[in-house]
C-alpha cells in the first residue's frame, strides 16, 4: 500500500470485529509510528496499550462515571470551543448527519443517537485500545505533535490492513481513565484510539466523510 493509497484508505471505523490484534502487531505498529517528526525531536506522545483486563478495566471505570454524571468534563478545556463557529460548525453537524441517515437514525431519537455514542466506551467492539498521553506541563505545540504520532499510527495500522477510531470521547473521563491505568502526574491522558479489524458488513463503517477542497483552505502565493 501506498502512503496515497494509505491516506485514502484510512477512515474512523465504527464497528469492529472481535478477532484480536497480537501485541507484536501492535508493537510493530508503533515501532513505525514512532519515526513521526516532531519539533526539537521531543516526541512528546506516551502511549498506553490496552486489551484484556486492562481495556475493561478502562471500560468499567467510565461506565461508572457515566452512572453518575455522563457530561461531567475532567479535561482542562472542553474538547470544542463553547460555541462552533462557521465554517466548523455546520462540518461538525454535517458529519454526524450523514453518520446518522447512513444508520437511519432521525434527529428526534436521541436515544438512539445517544446508544450509538456509547459505543465509544466500548471502543466500538475493538478487543484492543490505545491510549494517548502528555506531559501536562506541554504546550500547544507538543500537542500538535502528538496529533501528528497519533495520525503516524492510523496509517501504519491501516498498512496492516487494520483499521482504527481515534477517539476523544475519552477526553472528558481523562482523569478517570488515567487513574484505571496507573497514569500518573505530570502525565494526563488525551485521547483513546479503538484499532482492530473493521467489520466488513457494518454500514457505520461505509460512511465517507466529506472534506473542504483545497483552495478552500490554502492560498498560494508566489507560484
Ligand atoms: C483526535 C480525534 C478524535 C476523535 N474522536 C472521536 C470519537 O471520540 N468518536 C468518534 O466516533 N470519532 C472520533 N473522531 C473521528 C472524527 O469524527 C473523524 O476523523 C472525522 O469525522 C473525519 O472522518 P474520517 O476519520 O472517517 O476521515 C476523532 C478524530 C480525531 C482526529
Amino acid at each position: 500500500m501506498t502512503v496515497s493509497e494509505a491516506l485514502k484508505a484510512r477512515i474512523s471505523t465504527r464497528a469492529f470485529l472481535d478477532t484480536p490484534v497480537s501485541k507484536a502487531d501492535i508493537e510493530a505498529i508503533l515501532e513505525e509510528a514512532r519515526w513521526a517528526a516532531s519539533g526539537g525531536n521531543v516526541q512528546p506522545w506516551h502511549v498506553i496499550a490496552v486489551a484484556g483486563e486492562a481495556r475493561q478495566r478502562v471500560m468499567d471505570a467510565v461506565q461508572e462515571k457515566l452512572k453518575t454524571d455522563p457530561f461531567a468534563n475532567e479535561a482542562d478545556f472542553p474538547v470544542y470551543p463553547e460555541s462552533l463557529w462557521e465554517p466548523y460548525r455546520s462540518r461538525r453537524f454535517q458529519v454526524g448527519e450523514d453518520m446518522y441517515a447512513l444508520l437511519g437514525v432521525p434527529r428526534e431519537d436521541k436515544a438512539a443517537r445517544f446508544a450509538h455514542l456509547m459505543e465509544n466506551y466500548r471502543f466500538f467492539g475493538a478487543p484492543q485500545a490505545l491510549f494517548f498521553a502528555i506531559d501536562a506541563r506541554m504546550n500547544p505545540n507538543q500537542w500538535a505533535h502528538l496529533g501528528m504520532f497519533m495520525m503516524c499510527v492510523c496509517l501504519a495500522a491501516q498498512g496492516r490492513g487494520l483499521a482504527t477510531c481515534m477517539q476523544e470521547a475519552w477526553t472528558p473521563h481523562c482523569r478517570t481513565v488515567g487513574q484505571a491505568l496507573g497514569v500518573e502526574a505530570p502525565l494526563k491522558v488525551y485521547c483513546g484510539m479503538a484499532i482492530g479489524h473493521a467489520d466488513p458488513d457494518a454500514v457505520v463503517n461505509t460512511l465517507r466523510s466529506r472534506r473542504a477542497e483545497v483552495d478552500e483552505f490554502t492560498r498560494f502565493e508566489g507560484f
